[in-house]
């Protein structure tokens, strides 16, 4: 297996699982186990970034025959299964799918999810979603995912930049992309923030996942193409 993680990475995010994680999880040392749930555009664009990294990655589908050509392209460190396979194989799991079927995803995985790094990066999205896009828009969007997830050690990330531009513009030359973050599991944020940085691009931690509304879609800090300075500028967050 090719490990393209700086070993510094590595060890730091080891670390960060091994203080904070399930037991299987603490036993472990380098790569951490990523579950996706949701293996399309989103999570197949990250999922293969983090397989690319080193990380054995989980990709699902109601169908995971139909991942083939994805776990292909991803590389030795990638296979396929189905989600509950995803929830249980994940020291996190990152859940990429449409945002009207999180409660689905939150009832039918609960158990397996349970007390997991979870990174949420759906968009509701009223046209595709239906009234659940209004409880985010009442809620704001972190709220209403902790309560579609419970049980988990929730991060939203990833949610703010297309799938095309995560893929070309991962670990690229200069200063990196920044990623915001918001969570309300300082240990989680940490291990969020080292896969955000193996995916090849910067953290930045917003705060609890009550200001997650602030990188929602339509927000000041959604779909901003800047490095981390820019950002944090951008949500007036201490340099
Ligand atoms: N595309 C982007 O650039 C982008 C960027 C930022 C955020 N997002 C957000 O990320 C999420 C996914 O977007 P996407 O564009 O990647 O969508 P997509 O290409 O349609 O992929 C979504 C995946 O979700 C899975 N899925 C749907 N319903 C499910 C259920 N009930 N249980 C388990 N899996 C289910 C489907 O997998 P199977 O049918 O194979 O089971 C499908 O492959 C959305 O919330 C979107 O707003 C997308």
């Amino acid at each position: 297996m090719t490990l393209m993680i700086p070993f510094a990475r590595r060890t730091a995010l080891a670390a960060a699982l091994a203080g904070t994680l399930a037991p299987r999880a603490r036993a472990q040392s380098g790569p951490s186990r990523i579950g996706v749930i949701g293996s399309g555009r989103l999570g197949g664009a990250v999922g293969t970034l983090w397989a690319k990294a080193g990380h054995p990655v989980l990709f699902s589908s109601r169908n995971p025959e139909r991942l083939r050509e994805l776990v292909e392209a991803a590389g030795p460190n990638a296979r396929a299964g189905t989600p509950a396979e995803a929830a249980a194989f994940g020291d996190a799991v990152l859940v990429a799918v449409p945002y009207g079927a999180l409660p689905q995803v939150g009832r039918d995985l609960a158990g397996a999810l349970r007390g997991k790094v979870v990174l949420d990066a759906c968009n509701a999205v009223a046209a595709r979603d239906g009234a659940i896009a209004q409880e985010v828009a009442e809620r704001g969007i972190g709220i209403t995912s902790a309560h579609y997830l419970p049980g988990t050690r929730l991060v939203r990330a990833f949610n703010t930049l297309g799938s095309r531009v995560l893929t070309e513009q991962a670990h690229r030359q200069g200063a990196p992309m920044a990623i915001p973050l918001a969570g309300d599991d300082a240990a989680a944020l940490e291990i969020a923030s080292a896969l955000v940085r193996d995916a090849g691009f910067d953290p930045v931690v917003v705060g609890p996942l009550a200001r997650a509304s602030e990188f929602a879609m339509g927000a000041r800090g959604y779909g901003k193409q800047v490095t981390a300075p820019e950002l944090r500028q951008i949500l007036g967050l201490p340099s």
